[in-house]
Formats: C-alpha cells, sequence, structure tokens
C-alpha cells in the first residue's frame, strides 16, 4: 500500500524523525522516499547524520515531490506552514497532522477545496516500536486514506479509529499518558531504593514490571480487575499494597489527571 510511495514529514523534531525512523526501520518505506524538512539547519544536519535519514529545508518543494504529508509541527507553527504549503498540496495528495488540538476543519481551511485530511494522535512509545495512535477522518478523506494512514502509524505501535470528537480524550489519556506512567514508574522504583533495592536494579523491575502488565491487558482475554484478583491473595502483601493505594485514591487521582488534560487539549483547540 505504501511502496514506493514519496513522503514528506513537515518538521523533524521529536515525533516527525520517530515516525521516519519507524517507517524506515520496519522497511514499510525506502529511506530513498521519505524526506524530512526543518527550518533549523543544527537540526537537518543531526536528523541527516546521526539518524541517516533524508533532509530538506524547503517545504514547499518537498510537498510538491509527495503524495503523502505529515505535519509534524508544534500547533503554534500549523497556521504558518500550512500557508506556506497550500499552493503545493493538490486533491491527488494526503496530508496527516499529528498536531495535538488541530482540527481537520482547521486544516481544511488552508487548504485548496477537496484536499483529504487526516488527523492523527500518536505518542512517544512510537520511539520503542509501542506508540498507540488514535486516527480520525476529515471531511475528504475516504476510508482508504484512514487505512493507508493506519499502515503508516502501525509501523510504530498500535492504531485505532475514533470519531474527531473523541480526539481530546485520546489526547489526555494515551498521548499524555506516558508522562503518567513515568511517574509511576519512577516512583516504584524510588520505592525499591527505598527499601533496600540497587538503583539500577529498582528501575528495572518497576519498568519491566508495567510492560508485563500491560502486556497481560492487552491479551486481551482478562479484564484488568481479574489481573489483579490474580494477584491478591487472602491477607497477603498484595493485598496490604492495594490498600494504601486506595487510601491514597490513585483511581480518583488518575482519573482527575486524563480530566484536565483532556480539558487543556480542548482549551489550546480553541485558541486558550
Ligand atoms: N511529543 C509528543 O509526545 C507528541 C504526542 C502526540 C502529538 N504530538 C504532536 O506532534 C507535533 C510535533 O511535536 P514534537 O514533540 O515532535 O515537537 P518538536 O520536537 O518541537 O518538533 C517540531 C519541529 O518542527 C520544526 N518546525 C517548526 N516550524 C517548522 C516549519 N514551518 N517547517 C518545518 N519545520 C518546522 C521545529 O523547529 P524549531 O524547534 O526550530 O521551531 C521542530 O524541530 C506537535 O504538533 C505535537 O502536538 C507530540
Amino acid at each position: 500500500m505504501l511502496k514506493g510511495k514519496k513522503i514528506a514529514i513537515i518538521g523533524g523534531g521529536k515525533m516527525g524523525s520517530i515516525i521516519a525512523q519507524g517507517l524506515i526501520s520496519r522497511k514499510i518505506i525506502s529511506a530513498k522516499d521519505i524526506t524530512v524538512t526543518d527550518v533549523d539547519a543544527d537540526r537537518r544536519k543531526f536528523i541527516s547524520s546521526e539518524m541517516g535519514l533524508q533532509v530538506s529545508g524547503a517545504n514547499k518543494e518537498t510537498v510538491k515531490n509527495a503524495a503523502i504529508i505529515i505535519l509534524a509541527v508544534k500547533p503554534q507553527n500549523m497556521a504558518q506552514t500550512l500557508q506556506e504549503i497550500a499552493p503545493a498540496v493538490n486533491k491527488s495528495k494526503i496530508v496527516i497532522s499529528i498536531a495535538a488540538g488541530i482540527t481537520t476543519g482547521f486544516l481544511e481551511g488552508y487548504l485548496a477545496k477537496g484536499v483529504r485530511v487526516v488527523r492523527v494522535m500518536p505518542n512517544t512509545p512510537a520511539l520503542a516500536s509501542a506508540g498507540a495512535t488514535a486516527v480520525a477522518k476529515g471531511t475528504n478523506s475516504t476510508a482508504a486514506d484512514i487505512k493507508l494512514t493506519r499502515a503508516i502509524f502501525d509501523a510504530v505501535g498500535i492504531t485505532v479509529e475514533v470519531e474527531e470528537k473523541l480526539m481530546d480524550a485520546v489526547t489526555g489519556l494515551s498521548g499524555s499518558g506516558p508522562a503518567y506512567c513515568f511517574v509511576i514508574i519512577e516512583a516504584l522504583s524510588d520505592a525499591g531504593v527505598q527499601m533496600g533495592l540497587p538503583r539500577e536494579l529498582s528501575l528495572q523491575l518497576a519498568a519491566q514490571t508495567m510492560l508485563g502488565s500491560a502486556k497481560l491487558c492487552l491479551q486481551g482475554n482478562k479484564h484488568p480487575a481479574q489481573l489483579k484478583d490474580m494477584v491478591t491473595s487472602p491477607a497477603g502483601t498484595t493485598a496490604a499494597g492495594l490498600k494504601v493505594l486506595e487510601e491514597g485514591k490513585i483511581r480518583a487521582t488518575l482519573i482527575s489527571a486524563v480530566e484536565a488534560a483532556t480539558k487543556r487539549s480542548r482549551e489550546l483547540a480553541s485558541g486558550k
């Protein structure tokens, strides 16, 4: 589906370069078919020499030569970027944006009538080929466009399709979520150190415990509550630990965190 198609990634920051590297290392696209652009010459040098990616400083020219355009600039740089590339985007191309809070309506407003736009929310575990990406249709994009977009992001993890109105919730959960998980892993490993474990070993145990538990959930045949019950024997160690988590209102805290991040995503989308 993607073989031989030229891809332009506009914005070679963290996410833009992760996506390019994922596509190339999984052999979904060959390196010669992807060009990453960036405004910063030092960044271009780094992307080219350290990551081996084809780079350019010319957005419009790169977009002209591509069939698929991935917009990976910060939301505040999006309007200016769209203005610059719009003359080079015709209906034969598909435009995919990963910018938080930027709606398909906003993107379509800058592009020629009928251009197919897809909005995507990836997350940073894409760097370890374990990303979670949600994909939403724009006004003109088709089922085939969604299939193609999912094939791109399946290269760096799993993908789901959602209605665009759910994108703020996705941002609050899986977009920001890695940060919540890192805090939990850090806290668990600090706790291990406090209980006498060497620092490195403690971090390894905490992170692998998170990874393994997530894998069990993704196997899909048991609810997390059942998996929790499997670890919790009567009057045992886990029951004692869980009581403390409940006293600390861990569930309510995590729910409030996702709620706050979702709200902030909505605010950013409305320019606040
Ligand atoms: N990081 C995440 O966890 C995450 C998750 C989901 C979605 N996203 C979205 O992904 C997008 C990129 O995020 P990021 O974390 O990768 O940001 P980033 O590291 O700042 O990358 C953006 C890059 O684009 C460059 N740039 C700015 N304007 C440009 C232009 N007109 N043409 C070409 N390049 C331009 C920036 O250069 P300068 O720094 O010199 O401006 C920077 O190198 C954002 O819209 C964000 O909302 C990020």
